[in-house]
């Protein structure tokens, strides 16, 4: 069994997303061994809860150096056997040494179809801000392995959603939500589960279910 650990920082959408799939057979082969939040009261922590989950806040903040943030996220990670680590919605930026650490081991879901709308600035809400602003008629969500750049990193699955009439960053942000987040992230963690996923010259190859 794949052991993940997922990173949250607020809603916990996508969390829930996978602990749905896991349950309902979707995800095979894998299971959360523990969520690591940044922040305190955060309703992703009470869907970890519920579901029976483990669940850790590292808050930056309650940190005198970054080096002791990071050690206390590194340890929080390793100390249940980590496999695959996902970012889900986690804002604050990893430490180089991990990255380097769970190379190719680390997967993202960023909302717009990468390489448009992504790196520094372009979380949240100004993804989708800056998506209208350009007037694109189609963005999405991208899960991607997470290398040492930002938004940079090997891409493992898209899918697009239409940009409509009327739409507002918020409404934009639920329909990408609902119709590639919630299922491109649980794809790309069942892929992994089930050894599907390489990593070749930067980009991902998507084997069938016998071949590895
Ligand atoms: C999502 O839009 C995700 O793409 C981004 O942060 C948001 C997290 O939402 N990286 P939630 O906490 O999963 O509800």
């Amino acid at each position: 069994m794949l052991k993940l650990t997922v990173l949250v920082s607020g809603g916990g959408t996508n969390l829930q997303a996978i602990i749905d799939a896991i349950n309902d057979g979707r995800i095979k082969n894998a299971g959360i061994v523990r969520v690591i939040s940044s922040k305190d009261n955060v309703k992703a922590l009470d869907r970890a809860a519920k579901a029976g989950i483990e669940t850790r806040v590292v808050s930056k903040k309650s940190f005198d150096s970054t080096e002791d943030f990071n050690s206390a996220l590194i340890s929080a990670i390793d100390e249940p056997g980590t496999d695959l680590i996902v970012l889900a919605g986690f804002l604050t930026v990893l430490p180089p040494e991990l990255v380097r650490k769970y190379e190719n081991r680390i997967i993202n879901i960023h909302p717009s179809l990468i390489p448009s709308f992504c790196g520094v600035g372009f979380y949240g809400l100004k993804v989708h801000e800056e998506a209208l602003k350009r007037g694109v008629r189609i963005t999405g969500a991208t899960v991607h392995f997470v290398d040492e750049g930002c938004d940079s990193g090997p891409i493992i699955l898209q899918k697009a959603v239409n940009v409509l009439p009327g739409d507002t960053p918020e409404i934009l942000q639920k329909r990408v939500m609902e119709e590639a987040e919630w299922k491109i992230l649980p794809e790309a963690i069942d892929l992994i589960a089930g050894d599907r996923v390489r990593v070749e010259n930067g980009k991902v190859l998507i084997g069938k279910a016998e071949e590895k």
